[in-house]
Protein backbone atom coordinates (compact mmCIF):
# COMPACT_ATOMS: atom_id res chain seq x y z
CA UNK A 1 0.00 0.00 0.00
CA UNK A 2 1.63 3.33 -1.12
CA UNK A 3 -1.54 5.79 -0.42
CA UNK A 4 -4.38 5.60 2.22
CA UNK A 5 -6.33 8.44 1.51
CA UNK A 6 -10.30 6.45 0.46
CA UNK A 7 -11.82 3.61 1.09
CA UNK A 8 -10.70 1.24 -1.44
CA UNK A 9 -12.00 -2.34 -0.83
CA UNK A 10 -13.95 -4.64 1.99
CA UNK A 11 -11.09 -7.12 2.05
CA UNK A 12 -8.58 -4.30 2.75
CA UNK A 13 -10.65 -2.54 5.41
CA UNK A 14 -11.66 -6.02 7.13
CA UNK A 15 -7.34 -6.50 7.28
CA UNK A 16 -6.86 -3.13 8.40
CA UNK A 17 -9.83 -3.28 11.11
CA UNK A 18 -8.04 -6.78 12.52
CA UNK A 19 -5.05 -5.57 12.56
CA UNK A 20 -5.80 -2.68 14.39
CA UNK A 21 -7.43 -4.69 16.85
CA UNK A 22 -4.00 -6.50 17.10
CA UNK A 23 -2.33 -3.37 17.94
CA UNK A 24 -4.90 -2.41 20.61
CA UNK A 25 -4.52 -5.98 22.51
CA UNK A 26 -0.53 -5.46 21.96
CA UNK A 27 0.54 -2.02 20.96
CA UNK A 28 4.35 -2.39 20.95
CA UNK A 29 3.51 -5.85 19.11
CA UNK A 30 5.96 -4.06 15.94
CA UNK A 31 7.93 -1.79 18.21
CA UNK A 32 11.05 -2.08 15.75
CA UNK A 33 9.08 -2.17 12.36
CA UNK A 34 9.82 1.29 11.52
CA UNK A 35 13.00 1.71 13.78
CA UNK A 36 15.40 4.65 11.39
CA UNK A 37 11.95 5.59 9.06
CA UNK A 38 10.43 8.87 9.48
CA UNK A 39 6.80 10.16 9.03
CA UNK A 40 6.27 14.01 8.67
CA UNK A 41 2.67 14.99 9.80
CA UNK A 42 1.91 18.24 7.86
CA UNK A 43 -1.30 19.82 8.88
CA UNK A 44 -2.82 22.81 7.09
CA UNK A 45 -5.95 22.94 9.76
CA UNK A 46 -5.87 22.64 13.08
CA UNK A 47 -6.22 19.14 15.13
CA UNK A 48 -6.10 17.08 18.44
CA UNK A 49 -6.87 13.75 18.03
CA UNK A 50 -5.01 13.11 14.31
CA UNK A 51 -1.83 15.16 15.28
CA UNK A 52 -1.57 13.07 18.48
CA UNK A 53 -3.25 9.95 17.72
CA UNK A 54 -0.58 9.69 14.70
CA UNK A 55 2.52 10.36 16.58
CA UNK A 56 1.84 7.93 19.03
CA UNK A 57 1.21 5.06 16.24
CA UNK A 58 4.41 6.08 14.76
CA UNK A 59 6.32 5.70 18.03
CA UNK A 60 4.59 2.41 18.74
CA UNK A 61 5.63 1.35 15.35
CA UNK A 62 9.21 2.56 16.27
CA UNK A 63 9.12 5.54 13.65
CA UNK A 64 9.68 9.11 14.79
CA UNK A 65 7.00 11.33 13.93
CA UNK A 66 7.41 15.32 13.28
CA UNK A 67 5.14 17.79 13.04
CA UNK A 68 4.61 21.05 11.25
CA UNK A 69 1.95 23.22 11.49
CA UNK A 70 2.21 24.20 7.94
CA UNK A 71 -1.01 26.89 8.77
CA UNK A 72 1.24 28.71 11.76
CA UNK A 73 4.94 27.78 11.07
CA UNK A 74 5.85 27.07 7.35
CA UNK A 75 5.91 29.50 4.61
CA UNK A 76 2.36 30.50 2.73
CA UNK A 77 2.67 28.18 -0.14
CA UNK A 78 1.44 29.06 -3.75
CA UNK A 79 -0.51 25.72 -5.16
CA UNK A 80 -1.16 27.19 -8.96
CA UNK A 81 0.86 25.78 -11.55
CA UNK A 82 2.98 28.76 -13.61
CA UNK A 83 1.80 31.11 -10.85
CA UNK A 84 3.86 34.72 -10.82
CA UNK A 85 4.47 34.71 -7.31
CA UNK A 86 4.54 38.42 -6.71
CA UNK A 87 1.75 38.49 -4.17
CA UNK A 88 1.37 36.77 -0.03
CA UNK A 89 2.62 33.47 -1.23
CA UNK A 90 6.55 32.35 -0.57
CA UNK A 91 6.96 29.10 -1.51
CA UNK A 92 5.45 26.71 -4.32
CA UNK A 93 3.89 23.53 -3.12
CA UNK A 94 6.42 21.66 -5.69
CA UNK A 95 9.16 23.09 -4.33
CA UNK A 96 7.82 22.26 -0.61
CA UNK A 97 6.53 19.18 -1.27
CA UNK A 98 9.55 18.01 -2.75
CA UNK A 99 11.81 18.81 -0.12
CA UNK A 100 9.43 17.00 2.20
CA UNK A 101 9.68 14.05 0.04
CA UNK A 102 13.72 14.11 0.82
CA UNK A 103 12.93 14.27 4.52
CA UNK A 104 10.60 11.28 5.57
CA UNK A 105 9.45 8.27 4.51
CA UNK A 106 5.96 8.73 4.74
CA UNK A 107 3.81 11.77 4.51
CA UNK A 108 1.16 12.67 6.31
CA UNK A 109 -1.18 15.62 5.31
CA UNK A 110 -4.29 17.70 6.67
CA UNK A 111 -5.96 19.98 3.80
CA UNK A 112 -9.36 21.45 4.83
CA UNK A 113 -11.62 22.31 1.43
CA UNK A 114 -12.07 25.99 0.69
CA UNK A 115 -15.74 25.52 0.61
CA UNK A 116 -15.80 28.52 -1.69
CA UNK A 117 -13.77 26.44 -5.00
CA UNK A 118 -16.12 23.16 -5.32
CA UNK A 119 -14.04 21.98 -8.34
CA UNK A 120 -10.82 22.66 -6.53
CA UNK A 121 -12.43 21.09 -3.55
CA UNK A 122 -13.59 17.98 -5.26
CA UNK A 123 -10.86 17.24 -6.87
CA UNK A 124 -8.67 17.45 -3.18
CA UNK A 125 -6.93 19.50 -5.79
CA UNK A 126 -4.14 20.86 -2.54
CA UNK A 127 -4.10 17.09 -1.57
CA UNK A 128 -3.23 16.09 -5.13
CA UNK A 129 -0.39 18.17 -5.41
CA UNK A 130 1.23 17.40 -2.50
CA UNK A 131 0.96 13.30 -3.52
CA UNK A 132 2.35 14.57 -7.07
CA UNK A 133 5.47 16.28 -5.76
CA UNK A 134 6.59 14.38 -2.71
CA UNK A 135 6.77 11.13 -4.71
CA UNK A 136 6.88 9.26 -1.44
CA UNK A 137 3.65 7.16 0.36
CA UNK A 138 0.63 9.54 1.25
CA UNK A 139 -1.86 9.12 4.35
CA UNK A 140 -4.61 11.35 4.52
CA UNK A 141 -5.08 13.18 7.74
CA UNK A 142 -8.06 14.72 6.39
CA UNK A 143 -8.74 15.75 2.84
CA UNK A 144 -11.28 18.18 1.07
CA UNK A 145 -13.37 15.33 0.70
CA UNK A 146 -12.70 12.61 2.93
CA UNK A 147 -11.05 11.31 6.43
CA UNK A 148 -10.51 7.84 5.81
CA UNK A 149 -8.06 7.88 9.50
CA UNK A 150 -11.53 8.83 11.11
CA UNK A 151 -13.51 6.55 8.80
CA UNK A 152 -11.40 3.42 9.62
CA UNK A 153 -11.76 4.02 13.57
CA UNK A 154 -15.37 4.08 13.36
CA UNK A 155 -15.84 1.02 11.68
CA UNK A 156 -13.31 -0.13 14.51
CA UNK A 157 -15.76 1.00 16.64
CA UNK A 158 -18.80 -0.82 15.05
CA UNK A 159 -17.05 -4.16 14.79
CA UNK A 160 -16.25 -3.74 18.23
CA UNK A 161 -19.98 -2.75 19.33
CA UNK A 162 -22.19 -5.15 17.22
CA UNK A 163 -23.26 -7.66 19.82
CA UNK A 164 -23.56 -10.46 17.05
CA UNK A 165 -25.35 -8.67 14.81
CA UNK A 166 -23.94 -9.24 11.11
CA UNK A 167 -25.80 -6.20 9.21
CA UNK A 168 -26.51 -3.41 11.54
CA UNK A 169 -28.72 -0.59 10.83
CA UNK A 170 -26.46 2.63 10.34
CA UNK A 171 -27.73 6.16 10.62
CA UNK A 172 -25.61 9.17 9.45
CA UNK A 173 -27.72 11.90 11.08
CA UNK A 174 -27.19 15.82 10.48
CA UNK A 175 -26.73 17.64 13.44
CA UNK A 176 -27.53 21.96 13.55
CA UNK A 177 -24.22 24.10 13.46
CA UNK A 178 -23.47 27.88 13.75
CA UNK A 179 -20.45 27.20 10.99
CA UNK A 180 -19.82 26.65 7.58
CA UNK A 181 -18.33 22.65 8.14
CA UNK A 182 -16.58 20.17 5.60
CA UNK A 183 -18.33 17.41 3.99
CA UNK A 184 -15.49 15.19 4.63
CA UNK A 185 -16.62 13.42 7.87
CA UNK A 186 -20.22 12.34 6.44
CA UNK A 187 -18.76 11.66 2.72
CA UNK A 188 -16.35 9.08 4.25
CA UNK A 189 -18.54 7.57 6.94
CA UNK A 190 -20.96 6.98 4.10
CA UNK A 191 -17.92 5.62 2.08
CA UNK A 192 -16.83 3.28 4.40
CA UNK A 193 -20.19 1.90 6.05
CA UNK A 194 -21.54 1.20 2.34
CA UNK A 195 -17.76 -0.44 1.52
CA UNK A 196 -18.48 -2.09 4.53
CA UNK A 197 -21.81 -3.92 3.65
CA UNK A 198 -23.47 -1.69 6.54
CA UNK A 199 -27.27 -0.88 5.95
CA UNK A 200 -26.83 2.84 5.54
CA UNK A 201 -29.55 5.52 6.20
CA UNK A 202 -28.82 9.05 6.06
CA UNK A 203 -31.10 11.44 7.37
CA UNK A 204 -30.89 15.65 7.15
CA UNK A 205 -32.85 18.45 5.76
CA UNK A 206 -33.73 18.72 2.24
CA UNK A 207 -30.75 20.96 0.76
CA UNK A 208 -28.12 18.68 2.34
CA UNK A 209 -27.72 16.14 -0.10
CA UNK A 210 -23.97 15.10 0.16
CA UNK A 211 -22.56 14.06 -3.56
CA UNK A 212 -23.68 10.70 -4.82
CA UNK A 213 -20.48 9.34 -5.39
CA UNK A 214 -19.76 8.75 -1.86
CA UNK A 215 -23.86 8.05 -1.23
CA UNK A 216 -24.98 5.45 -3.82
CA UNK A 217 -26.92 2.27 -2.13
CA UNK A 218 -27.50 4.64 0.74
CA UNK A 219 -31.79 5.28 2.03
CA UNK A 220 -31.99 9.09 1.80
CA UNK A 221 -34.93 9.57 4.49
CA UNK A 222 -35.73 13.12 5.38
CA UNK A 223 -37.41 12.39 8.41
CA UNK A 224 -35.19 11.76 11.10
CA UNK A 225 -37.42 10.23 13.11
CA UNK A 226 -37.98 7.39 10.70
CA UNK A 227 -34.68 7.30 10.18
CA UNK A 228 -33.60 6.81 13.79
CA UNK A 229 -36.26 3.56 14.16
CA UNK A 230 -34.66 0.26 15.09
CA UNK A 231 -31.05 2.14 15.09
CA UNK A 232 -28.21 0.23 15.70
CA UNK A 233 -25.55 3.43 15.27
CA UNK A 234 -26.26 6.77 15.02
CA UNK A 235 -23.52 8.82 13.29
CA UNK A 236 -24.38 12.57 14.40
CA UNK A 237 -22.41 14.99 11.78
CA UNK A 238 -23.12 18.73 10.50
CA UNK A 239 -22.16 19.11 7.27
CA UNK A 240 -22.53 22.38 4.78
CA UNK A 241 -24.50 22.42 2.11
CA UNK A 242 -23.03 20.79 -1.25
CA UNK A 243 -25.56 21.91 -3.92
CA UNK A 244 -25.54 25.63 -2.70
CA UNK A 245 -21.93 24.80 -1.86
CA UNK A 246 -21.16 25.69 1.72
CA UNK A 247 -23.72 27.50 2.82
CA UNK A 248 -25.86 27.18 5.77
CA UNK A 249 -29.77 26.95 5.04
CA UNK A 250 -30.90 25.22 8.37
CA UNK A 251 -30.11 25.65 11.85
CA UNK A 252 -33.17 24.03 13.35
CA UNK A 253 -32.18 22.33 17.03
CA UNK A 254 -35.18 19.64 16.37
CA UNK A 255 -31.96 17.88 14.54
CA UNK A 256 -29.99 17.93 17.56
CA UNK A 257 -29.97 14.81 19.36
CA UNK A 258 -31.61 14.10 22.89
CA UNK A 259 -32.28 10.82 24.76
CA UNK A 260 -35.94 11.66 23.36
CA UNK A 261 -34.98 10.82 20.20
CA UNK A 262 -34.26 7.17 20.91
CA UNK A 263 -38.05 6.43 21.84
CA UNK A 264 -37.61 3.53 18.94
CA UNK A 265 -34.44 2.69 18.92
CA UNK A 266 -33.57 1.57 22.47
CA UNK A 267 -30.14 -0.05 22.32
CA UNK A 268 -29.15 2.75 19.47
CA UNK A 269 -25.42 4.18 20.12
CA UNK A 270 -24.35 7.12 19.79
CA UNK A 271 -20.98 8.12 17.20
CA UNK A 272 -19.67 11.30 16.75
CA UNK A 273 -15.73 12.45 15.29
CA UNK A 274 -15.12 15.09 18.14
CA UNK A 275 -14.60 18.29 18.35
CA UNK A 276 -18.16 18.91 18.98
CA UNK A 277 -20.10 21.47 20.01
CA UNK A 278 -22.12 20.62 23.05
CA UNK A 279 -25.77 21.19 23.03
CA UNK A 280 -25.84 22.92 19.88
CA UNK A 281 -24.89 19.53 17.78
CA UNK A 282 -25.26 17.12 20.08
CA UNK A 283 -26.85 17.47 23.75
CA UNK A 284 -24.59 16.53 26.98
CA UNK A 285 -27.50 13.81 27.95
CA UNK A 286 -25.98 11.90 25.34
CA UNK A 287 -22.81 13.05 24.99
CA UNK A 288 -22.06 12.15 29.03
CA UNK A 289 -24.72 8.90 28.61
CA UNK A 290 -24.52 4.96 28.10
CA UNK A 291 -25.12 5.39 24.43
CA UNK A 292 -22.12 7.82 23.47
CA UNK A 293 -19.61 5.97 21.83
CA UNK A 294 -17.04 9.32 21.12
CA UNK A 295 -14.41 8.62 23.45
CA UNK A 296 -13.79 4.86 22.54
CA UNK A 297 -13.72 6.23 18.68
CA UNK A 298 -11.15 8.75 19.49
CA UNK A 299 -9.01 6.06 21.71
CA UNK A 300 -9.27 3.64 18.33
CA UNK A 301 -7.30 6.59 16.10
CA UNK A 302 -4.48 5.52 17.53
CA UNK A 303 -4.83 1.99 16.26
CA UNK A 304 -6.37 3.17 12.84
CA UNK A 305 -3.48 5.25 12.37
CA UNK A 306 -1.06 2.01 13.74
CA UNK A 307 -2.70 -0.30 11.30
CA UNK A 308 -1.94 1.94 8.23
CA UNK A 309 1.44 3.17 9.23
CA UNK A 310 2.59 -0.65 9.46
CA UNK A 311 0.86 -1.51 6.33
CA UNK A 312 2.54 1.31 4.17
CA UNK A 313 5.57 -0.07 5.91
CA UNK A 314 5.45 -3.40 4.52
N1 LIG B 1 -11.76 13.82 14.59
C1 LIG B 1 -10.66 14.55 14.31
O1 LIG B 1 -10.12 14.46 13.20
O2 LIG B 1 -10.22 15.32 15.31
P1 LIG B 1 -9.12 16.48 15.17
O3 LIG B 1 -9.67 17.47 14.18
O4 LIG B 1 -8.95 17.03 16.54
O5 LIG B 1 -7.86 15.86 14.64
Amino acid sequence: MKYFTQFESKELGQELIDLALVYKANPLLDQLKGQGKRVGCIFLNPSLRTRVSTQIAAQNLGMEAIVLNMDKEGWALEMQEGAIMNKGTVEHIKDAAGVLGSYFDILAIRAFPSLTNKEEDMTDFIFGQFIKYSGIPVVSLESATRHPLQSLADQITIQEHLSGKRKPKVVLTWGPHIKSIPHAVANSFAEWSLGMGHDLTITHPEGYELHESFTKGATIEYDQAKALQDADFVYVKNWSAFIDYGKILCTDDRWMLTENHFRNAPEGKVMHCLPVRRNLELSDEILDGSRSLVQKQAENRIYAAQAVLSKILG
